[in-house]
């Protein structure tokens, strides 16, 4: 795959799944704007980058809640790079106790990037259309009794991308949009998703002997997914490799 000269901007880039979306989009050749709360975890994590592909990666401090704080960091994508190919809305919670934060993050966050993503990709605005990729999960197409909250945010992740991932809009602004359904991967929301369940023991018992995915398998996927070209489509990701659900 080839993205030299193109630009993403990835939101919930400095650790977990989004670094490793971060690290494969740089490989591929482009131009990476990480958008996160976590300054700190983004400083850390470009410095473990190679230097050849440390000047090619940026940060902006960013609430992606805050529909004025992301419009500023797209902005500022726009003044520094010239255009946007790529926007992936990868910034996520889970909390079933503290839950509000995790709708407003999970659902408005992605509505928020979505939103921007068309106005800043739109092909009647000059720009060049491109790709809106939103992180699901698999909790987004079962329902999940120790995770109401979480799973019903993904599910709004799903029915927003398979609206707007339409002919309608694609035909309009060249911009597609598509989600990825990753089962459990190896991160931080998941080494706290016990105790932030409904239950944590049972939810110990219930993930005890799965097999879980690294953060890479998802930047695969998403790979995958720009390559296939689709709009509206859900890339499931587990363990044995990825499938169109
Ligand atoms: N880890 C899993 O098991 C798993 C499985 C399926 C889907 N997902 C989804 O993948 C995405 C990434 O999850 P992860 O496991 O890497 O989590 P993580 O906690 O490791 O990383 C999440 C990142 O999002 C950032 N973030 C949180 N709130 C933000 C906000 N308001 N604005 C900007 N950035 C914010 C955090 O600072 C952090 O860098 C989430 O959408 C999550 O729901 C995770």
């Amino acid at each position: 795959m080839n993205f030299a000269d193109k630009v993403a901007l990835v939101t919930g880039g400095s650790q977990g799944i989004g670094r490793a979306l971060v690290s494969a989009l740089l490989s591929c050749g482009m131009k990476v704007n990480i958008c996160d709360v976590d300054g700190k975890a983004a400083k850390e994590f470009i410095e473990t980058l190679p230097s050849t592909l440390r000047e090619y990666v940026t940060f902006q401090q960013c609430d992606v809640t805050s529909f004025e704080d992301f419009k500023d960091a797209f902005d500022k994508v726009i003044s520094s790079c010239g255009r946007i190919d790529l926007v992936v809305n990868n910034a996520g919670l889970h909390d079933e106790i503290n839950w509000r934060k995790v709708i407003d993050v999970n659902i408005v966050g992605v509505i928020n990037g979505t939103k921007l993503g068309f106005e800043y990709m739109d092909v009647r605005k000059g720009a060049y259309g491109g790709d809106i990729v939103n992180m699901a999960s698999v909790a987004g197409l079962s329902g999940n009794a120790l995770h109401p909250v979480y799973s019903a945010t993904k599910h709004a992740v799903v029915g927003f991308t398979k609206s707007y991932g339409s002919a309608y809009h694609l035909e309009r602004t060249g911009v597609r949009v598509n989600a990825i359904c990753p089962t459990l991967a190896n991160t931080n929301l998941q080494k706290n998703i016990y105790s932030s369940s409904l239950d944590e023991g049972e939810c110990s018992r219930q993930l005890a002997n799965i097999n879980i995915l690294e953060p890479e398998d998802v930047a695969k996927a998403l790979a995958q997914l720009l390559q296939d070209g689709k709009n509206g489509a859900l890339l499931r990701v587990d363990p044995n490799g990825t499938s169109y659900v």
